[in-house]
């Protein structure tokens, strides 16, 4: 099956009928559908399917197995591909399973021109990347390597109020056993992750990344008191809607003060009436920054200005950071084999997370961003030409080809 069978397979999965968003958040209905066409590609192609105690998936090509001559030295470490195939609410259709498409794809390409790895490549599927269920970005790939404490993770809860925990032990895992997965990581050896672009910076087909800019995420609750929205007068309310506006508004000037960006995509008010003051309302701060003071301070301006507003109305703030992503500069080395595999790439940087920035600091990993045309992402509007996916599958097998031949 090609790309754009394997791609026209996966777009009705998830996919808002109204709005033409994906909503594939982990263990999800649509996500585990997602999960079985990946169990589906990698069984039609003979790769051995593994899953990890994290509820990450890889499906392996040995070429020892059932290829003729065995010419994998047991010596070699792996090189890993893939990404993700969960989303965010309502998001675009290529932040993730571009990069497990193309590198089923990349795979076929490889295995039709008879080429002979010497190491075996794996096709990783990692879990819950976007965080959208869980609030903790790359938690798939956070637990591998040892990012984040298993404790921490298995009570992280969801909208409905389930834990990582509960849900783990629903799919079949064993939440006692999530963690470092040392042996796991000792059998590779990189980690390369075709994405789509999601600014406008890529003018080719195909660039390399240099680096991912610090990020993070904070909640920030509101705590007021509930009552009549018709016979509570003003002097006598505590209402955390107030202070909360303010803290958006803030974060958009402590923004441009540092050079940040800070957005307030989700919030949540309790109880949600039209006719009642919100007792609570909780809401979610996204920062990111080229530097890490920049972010930190954009994040401390912001809670300063949050618990200012909330005085005079006599409202509780408090801030906790969920996750945070210090500045990551992919692996030099690997940055300028994978380039020069394709015979010069524009290098560039990004604003977005991805698992590759988590497993930097256990493996030498790389990134191939494919051309965005608009920029949009994280919305319904993402959009790649074919010809450029095409071009990135190419640019993939190339970089696969070379760094599994030594
Ligand atoms: C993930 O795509 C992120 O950058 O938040
Ligand atoms: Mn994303
Ligand atoms: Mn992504």
């Amino acid at each position: 099956m090609g790309f754009e069978e394997m791609w026209r397979a996966l777009l009705p999965v998830g996919r808002d009928a109204d709005t033409g968003g994906y909503h594939r958040f982990a263990w999800t209905p649509p996500e585990l559908e997602c999960r079985a066409w990946f169990a589906d590609e990698a069984r039609r192609r003979g790769l051995a399917l593994e899953h990890d105690r994290n509820g990450n998936m890889i499906a392996w090509w040995r070429p020892e197995e059932g290829e003729g001559e065995p010419r994998v030295d047991r010596g070699h470490r792996a090189v890993l591909t893939g990404s993700h195939l969960d989303s965010v609410p309502g998001g675009g259709a290529f932040d993730g399973p571009l990069g497990i498409v193309s590198a089923f794809a990349a795979v076929d390409l490889l295995r039709e021109r008879g080429a002979t790895p010497r190491r075996p490549i794996g096709i990783a599927a990692f879990a819950e990347e976007e965080g959208a269920r869980f609030g903790v970005a790359c938690l798939g790939s956070r637990l591998l390597a040892g990012a984040i404490d298993p404790a921490r993770a298995r009570g992280l809860t969801d909208g409905d109020g389930r834990t990582f925990a509960e849900v783990l032990h629903g799919a079949g895992l064993d939440p006692d056993a999530i963690g470092p997965d040392e042996e796991l990581l000792g059998r590779v050896g990189c980690y390369v992750e075709l994405h789509v672009e999601q600014g406008r910076a890529l003018r080719e087909p195909v660039g390399v990344a240099s680096s991912i800019v610090p990020h993070g995420r904070w909640r920030l609750e509101f705590a007021g008191e509930g009552n009549h929205a018709g016979t509570t007068a003003l002097a006598d309310r505590r209402d955390p809607m107030i202070p909360f506006a303010g803290m958006v508004l803030a974060a958009r000037d402590a923004a441009e003060r540092n050079g940040t960006v800070a957005t307030v995509g989700k919030v949540r008010v309790v109880p949600g009436g039209v006719n009642a003051i919100a007792s609570s309302v909780t809401a979610w701060l996204d920062a990111r920054g080229p530097a890490d003071d920049a972010v930190r301070r954009t994040v401390a301006e912001v809670g300063a200005a949050a618990r200012e507003a909330a005085r005079p109305h006599r409202v509780a703030v408090e801030l906790a950071e969920e996750s945070y992503t210090e500045i990551v500069d992919f692996n030099l080395a690997l940055r300028d084999r994978v380039a020069g595999a394709l015979g010069g790439a524009p290098v560039l940087p990004t604003g977005a997370g991805h698992d590759a920035g988590v497993l930097s600091a256990r493996l030498p990993t790389a990134m191939l961003f494919v051309r965005n045309p608009t920029g949009v992402s994280h919305a319904p509007a993402e959009h790649a030409e074919t010809a450029d996916c095409l071009a990135g599958v190419e640019a993939l097998a190339a970089v696969l080809d070379d760094l599994a031949r030594g």
